[in-house]
């Protein structure tokens, strides 16, 4: 164990336990399979939630709708969610957690490919945009999503160290290179002011300047 695995255990110890749907999805998610964001990821989410008052957030990458709970939580009560996800088996299991939270009715969720949908999405003015799908498409996600922030809304990528594997050059897996690439774009991206956390699996930050 590092020193890194004690203070990761010591910040669990004195945080709240998270909302008892948040554990049971962290469980299910665990049991088939599912990758979602760390629990220290969704508590980040949580707090910039609230310190925006954000009310609408897009997010690409649904799964079983564990980061989105953790934002619908933290939102003023008409904050609105579009979600979307090409599982659809995953977005079922997803809107029965939003039910059971009493949130469904405030989160939208797409079963199509993000780029299609991006392509035509139409809302604009978001406060946050939540990017955990595809790592080889996140520079286009990216693209197509500045123009929809607010100015001083935020979007936020998971997985940008990749467990570590950015730190190693690999032209052989494409993952690896797209991610290494995309990192590079985003911190120097002339419309945003961004950074890169060492919070869960690597998580950018960017807000909108231009
Ligand atoms: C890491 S999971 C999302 C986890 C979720 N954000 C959470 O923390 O609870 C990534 C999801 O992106 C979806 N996905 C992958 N490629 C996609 C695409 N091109 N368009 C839309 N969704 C996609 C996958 O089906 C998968 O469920």
């Amino acid at each position: 164990m590092s020193e890194m695995d004690d203070v990761l255990r010591y910040l669990e110890t004195v945080h709240p336990a998270p909302n008892p749907l948040l554990l049971e999805l962290e469980q299910h998610g665990r049991k088939d399979g599912i990758p979602i964001v760390s629990r220290e990821t969704g508590r980040f989410l949580s707090v910039l939630v609230h310190m925006m008052q954000a009310n609408r957030i897009l997010e690409i990458g649904t799964a079983y709708g564990y980061s989105t709970l953790w934002m619908a939580l933290a939102q003023p009560p008409i904050g609105k969610i579009w979600t979307m996800d090409t599982d659809s088996n995953r977005t079922d299991v997803a809107l029965s957690y939003f039910k059971r939270a009493g949130e469904d009715d405030y989160i939208t969720t797409f079963n199509q490919d993000a780029l299609e949908l991006l392509e035509n999405f139409q809302q604009r003015n978001l406060d946050i945009v939540f990017i955990d799908a595809d790592k080889r498409q996140y520079r286009d996600y990216l693209d197509l999503v500045i123009p929809m922030l607010k100015r001083s809304g935020i979007v936020v990528i998971d997985n940008c160290l990749l467990d570590g594997k950015v730190l190693r050059e690999n032209p052989d897996d494409e993952t690896i290179t797209a991610m290494r690439d995309f990192n590079e774009y985003f911190l120097s991206h002339p419309q945003l002011n961004a950074t890169i956390l060492p919070l869960g699996d690597g998580t950018g930050i960017g807000a909108r300047i231009e």
